[in-house]
């Protein structure tokens, strides 16, 4: 696809996932920390987040498909991977490409609350405010986007693209 603009710039990212980082640092000092990223789309972002916080955190992956709106099943979340650790008791942070519905991570912050987390907070590089159904906030935000299909940065386009450093708008 050659009608890609850039959004959000490997730079821009960077540095805002450190600020990101350092935060969340401050935030969890001596607490037992437990990052679960969203598959497929979170595992970029959380890959760098993870390696700008500077705790002893535990890291699982959690795999969920969101039916879109319009379809029959609208809100309805299927979890097609589960995480194998123990949560009860944690400090859990979800981390996802983006929050957009809110579909997704409403359901998995109920899930983690239901099963004895001690606190479960959100973090998203990217929040489409815009697009919101759910009733959800993330605690952590990278960057506030347009109501655009955005592609990169583990976001996919029929899953392409998922692999470009930087945030891109297509442009049909
Ligand atoms: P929701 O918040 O439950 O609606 O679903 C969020 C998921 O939808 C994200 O994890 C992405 O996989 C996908 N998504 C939302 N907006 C975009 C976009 O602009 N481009 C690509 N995927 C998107
Ligand atoms: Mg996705």
């Amino acid at each position: 696809m050659n009608n890609i603009d850039i959004l959000i710039s490997e730079e821009a990212i960077q540095n805002r996932v450190k600020e990101l980082g350092e935060q969340i640092t401050e935030d969890y000092k001596g607490s037992d920390l437990v990052i679960i990223t969203v598959l497929k789309g979170g595992f970029v972002f959380t890959a760098d987040l993870v390696r700008r916080i500077d705790l002893p955190l535990t890291i699982d992956l959690m795999a969920a498909s969101s039916y879109g709106a319009g379809t029959e099943s609208c809100g309805e979340v299927r979890i097609l991977k589960d995480i194998n650790i123990d949560i009860k008791g944690k400090d859990v942070l979800i981390a996802e490409d983006i929050l957009d519905t809110g579909n997704t991570l409403s359901m998995l912050k109920k899930l983690f609350e239901d099963r004895g987390a001690k606190s479960v907070k959100i973090c998203v590089a990217l929040d489409k405010p815009e697009r919101r159904t759910a009733n959800v906030e993330a605690d952590y935000i990278g960057f506030v986007v347009p109501n655009k299909f955005l592609i990169g940065y583990g976001l996919d386009y029929d899953e392409k693209y998922r692999n470009l450093p930087f945030v891109g708008v297509v442009n049909c």
